[in-house]
């Protein structure tokens, strides 16, 4: 069955407990949380202050989607507050083979994200060292945005390539961007592990029945 992480970007921040809250009662898996620093994206969002009161509201777990220059630096505060794994750009940093292990010195799962104009080539050198990769189906920084079409190709060619290596097991496929109840069809058929949807559920008429809908697809 498909995992399913709404992205509380698009919920009511002025009430989040409610939307964690509803999140987990709707039968989510995770709760997908997006991190923005205003530099490495043009928006700011959640920092670790925050992740930390989220955290004693669920046993969700609380996968952080790092869209930032120095995810080495915010790795440990993340941690502290509770995420269950990091996320960061490959696009961000030199040495992903340092941050990996840094992340994994605490015990957290690690993911790496792709923006959708970069090479899934760049991603073979980690491929047996992470647990996740994120693909982005819309250029990072904003909710609501359309699902970027040729993201459906490289979600089959990242599936294929990890057959290949014999790790397709090992490894989850996570998409972000614009996944809405009419597209999340093709996109697990390619082969998503995990959809995330912000604005598909909060803005739904009602977000709970959104959440379900993406359960059975
Ligand atoms: C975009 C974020 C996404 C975003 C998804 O940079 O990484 O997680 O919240 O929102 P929708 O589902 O509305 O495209
Ligand atoms: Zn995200």
């Amino acid at each position: 069955m498909i995992k399913i992480a709404p992205s509380i970007l698009s919920a009511d921040f002025s009430d989040l407990k409610s939307a964690i809250a509803l999140c987990q009662s709707a039968g989510a898996d995770y709760l997908h949380i997006d991190v923005m620093d205003g530099h490495f994206v043009p928006n700011l969002t959640i920092g670790p202050v925050v992740l930390k009161s989220i955290r004693p509201k669920t046993d969700l777990f609380l996968d952080v989607h790092l869209m930032v220059t120095n995810p080495e630096e915010l790795v440990e505060p993340f941690v502290r507050a509770g995420a269950d794994n990091i996320t960061f750009h490959i696009e961000a940093i030199e040495n992903p083979i340092k941050l990996i292990e840094h992340i994994k010195s605490f015990n957290k799962q690690v993911g790496i994200s792709i923006k959708p104009g970069t090479s899934l080539d760049i991603l073979d050198p980690y491929l047996e060292l992470i647990d996740l990769i994120l693909i982005m189906s819309v250029e990072p920084g904003f909710g609501g945005q359309q699902y970027i079409p040729e993201s459906t190709a490289r979600i089959q060619q990242l599936d294929k390539s990890l057959k290949i290596l014999g790790i397709r097991k090992q490894i989850l496929i996570e998409v972000d961007g614009g996944i809405k109840l009419s597209n999340a069809k093709i996109v697990k058929e390619a082969g998503a592990d995990i959809l995330v949807a912000g604005s598909a559920i909060f803005n739904a008429e009602d977000p709970h029945v959104a959440i379900e809908k993406f359960k059975n697809i």
